[in-house]
């Protein structure tokens, strides 16, 4: 079974955002069975996924501490696939979960802050001897900094080819339970999610 994290210990990047739009895209995409997991005590993806109507991807109620264990039970089960989101927080359980990712995917905003805050979410990964992949997220259009932004994470590691812009369907197709794949296939949106999965899922296979 293949273990997405989705780190970063600032919050509003979009992690809970990119764990849900990434989890409905590896279940369009036939990846596999899919499950989401909600380490944040806030419970954002939690309450999102309520309000969804369709039955995939799947969430599992588990507890941080048994997650290890939990995950062992997911994959005898026949899961492929489990995508983590996490809280903003540099912790022993963030830890923990890190620890047993296959991979760590990296939500970043490009902006200066943002850039400097995600040092310690790298030194986590780093010490867990995982492989990281950098998503910029939020980025304005041709505004410069998205470039500058990848040039500075791609010294720590591998920066996702696909940005992901600022669009307020991001936002507004998870409102009640969707997101923006099932708002409308063929929005840039639906296309840039796509093209990020293709990229991860060659990744995991690698
Ligand atoms: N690419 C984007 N375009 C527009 N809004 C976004 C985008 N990514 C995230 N958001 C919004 O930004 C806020 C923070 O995103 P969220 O996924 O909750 O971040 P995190 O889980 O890292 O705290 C949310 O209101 C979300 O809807
Ligand atoms: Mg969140």
């Amino acid at each position: 079974m293949h273990v997405i994290v989705v780190a970063n210990q600032k919050g509003g990047v979009g992690k809970t955002t990119l764990s849900g739009h990434l989890a409905v895209e590896a279940v369009r995409a036939e990846s596999g069975s899919v499950v989401l997991i909600d380490t944040d005590p806030q419970g954002s993806l939690s309450q999102w996924w309520h309000e969804r109507k369709a039955e995939t991807p799947h969430l599992a109620q588990i507890e941080p501490a048994k997650l290890k264990a939990q995950l062992a039970t997911l994959e005898e089960n026949g899961i492929d696939i489990a995508i983590v989101d996490t809280p903003p927080a540099v912790t022993a359980t963030n830890r923990q979960v890190i620890a047993l990712a296959s991979l760590v995917l990296i939500p970043t905003r490009p902006s200066p802050h943002d850039l400097r805050a995600v040092g310690s979410t790298i030194a986590m990964a780093e010490e867990a001897k995982k492989k990281m992949i950098f998503v910029i997220n939020g980025a304005a259009q041709r505004a410069r900094i998205t470039g500058e932004a990848a040039i500075s994470l791609s010294q720590h590691g591998t920066v996702a080819p696909v940005t992901i812009f600022q669009r307020t369907d991001f936002a507004s197709s998870m409102i009640d339970g969707r997101t923006v794949q099932e708002i409308d296939e063929k929005s840039r949106s639906a296309a840039e999610i796509a093209e990020l999965w293709k990229y991860v899922y060659t990744h995991l296979l690698k």
